[in-house]
């Protein structure tokens, strides 16, 4: 007990405890008195901030009366209705003193007597993480549906946002110094912070301590199909700020991926060419509806590439109009250029061979020069 209190009092840096709650009257006063008491009276300089979202139960009020006979900080932000987890800790954050900041729910899941050692922890850590997943950590008392729809999430921010080395990256119990998130932009959709956290510090020093994560047993979770909602759309979101942020990658993988959709589309723009050939062959002409057939499909690559191969995002009318010019241009001078090698060739091998050459170098023409002049894409990137 000794030793504890000593390494406590070792620690300097002011504390900011976040604890966003809706409807938690039967909980946040206990909850409160709890924390205060792990943290052995006073050795620590520190403030309590309560983010209510105008809870119909009187939560926020509750521990506005509550604050005025304590002799240390607690401090109640109140807002207008219930605006979401992430960004109930945000505005928390934005109005904390503390050098290290730590989150934790009101409903008890999250043990208070765990904070001393997270603290701890933080004195070498930019970030420490309360785990369910590490060795030792556990949870008790979720329904199984809950237990899989965890997993579930878990697994989907492993994959898609390729999270390795972390084994609760949608914990809800997690400590850090606030320095480290001063030039972060958050999104704030769902429950998820740490996960954004996670994906835009970089270089920061994780740790993970288990702990047991128990279930309430006062009011219920607020956990809805919104929530699974805005936690898919935050991983798409922040799939894609780690795309447009990750420079290492290597130039012949980024120029391999785009040749490879590049083909897709083309391929992909058989099946328009062939389809509408046939569908409108039974209304106009054979050459009618092939003309057609063909226009249809160099325009849908044209929108396909623009989109999903070169990530194009200017939309501009006269710049979309004079890169559709370049890419018909590509497109007919491909096709004359299969034409003449076609028949260039076909004195010395077999129509089959030199159709194949020639429609190889035609498209792989078209690509580098879409590239290069319709996109303006350096060759090799
Ligand atoms: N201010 C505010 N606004 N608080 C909210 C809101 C909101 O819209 N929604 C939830 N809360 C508060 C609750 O009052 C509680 O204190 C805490 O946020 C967590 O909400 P729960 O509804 O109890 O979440 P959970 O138990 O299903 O999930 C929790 O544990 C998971 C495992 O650690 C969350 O912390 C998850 O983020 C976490 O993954
Ligand atoms: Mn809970």
């Amino acid at each position: 007990m000794h030793s504890q209190i000593e390494e406590l009092s070792s620690i300097k840096r002011k504390l900011s405890i976040i604890i966003p709650t809706y409807n938690e009257s039967d909980n946040i006063i206990k909850l409160i008195e709890e924390i205060n008491s792990s943290l052995l009276t006073n050795n620590i300089e520190r403030e309590i901030i309560v983010v209510d979202d105008n809870s119909p139960d009187g939560t926020g009020f509750i521990v506005d009366e509550y604050a005025k006979r304590v002799n240390y900080t607690i401090r109640v932000l109140h807002r207008k209705g219930k605006n979401g987890l992430a960004s109930a800790i945000i505005d928390g954050i934005s109005i904390a003193e503390g050098e290290n900041i730590l989150v934790m729910d009101a409903d008890f899941s999250h043990p208070p007597s765990l904070i001393p050692l997270m603290l701890k922890e933080l004195e070498h850590n930019d970030l420490v993480i309360a785990s369910r997943y590490v060795n030792g950590g556990r949870i008790v008392g979720w329904p199984l549906k809950r237990k899989l729809l965890s997993n579930l999430a878990k697994k989907i921010a492993e994959l898609i946002l390729k999270i390795d080395g972390i084994k609760d990256p949608l914990s809800g119990f997690f400590g850090f110094k606030k320095s480290i998130i001063s030039m972060t932009k958050f999104d704030g959709l769902g429950y998820k912070l740490l996960l954004e956290i996670i994906i835009k510090v970089h270089n920061a020093s994780i740790k993970e301590i288990p702990y047991t994560f128990t279930n309430r047993k006062s009011g219920a979770s607020k956990l809805d199909i919104t929530t699974i909602m805005d936690y898919l759309r935050s991983i798409w979101r922040l799939y894609r700020y780690g795309r447009k942020n990750s420079n290492e990658r290597r130039g012949s993988v980024l120029f391999l991926s785009k040749a490879s959709r590049f083909y897709t589309i083309g391929f992909s723009g058989l099946f328009v060419n062939y389809g509408l050939s046939m569908i409108l062959a039974s209304f106009i002409d054979h050459n009618s509806a092939m003309l057609a057939g063909i226009s249809a499909s160099i325009t849908s690559n044209f929108i396909l590439n623009k989109l999903w191969t070169f990530e194009d995002k200017n939309f501009g009318i006269k710049r979309i109009l004079k890169q559709y010019g370049l890419y018909l241009l590509f497109s007919s001078v491909g096709a004359f250029i299969q034409f003449m090698i076609t028949n260039l060739l076909m004195d010395r091998v077999e129509y089959e061979i030199a159709l194949l050459i020639s429609v190889g170098l035609a498209s792989i023409g078209n690509f580098l020069f879409n590239k290069k002049f319709t996109f303006k894409e350096r060759l090799w990137s």
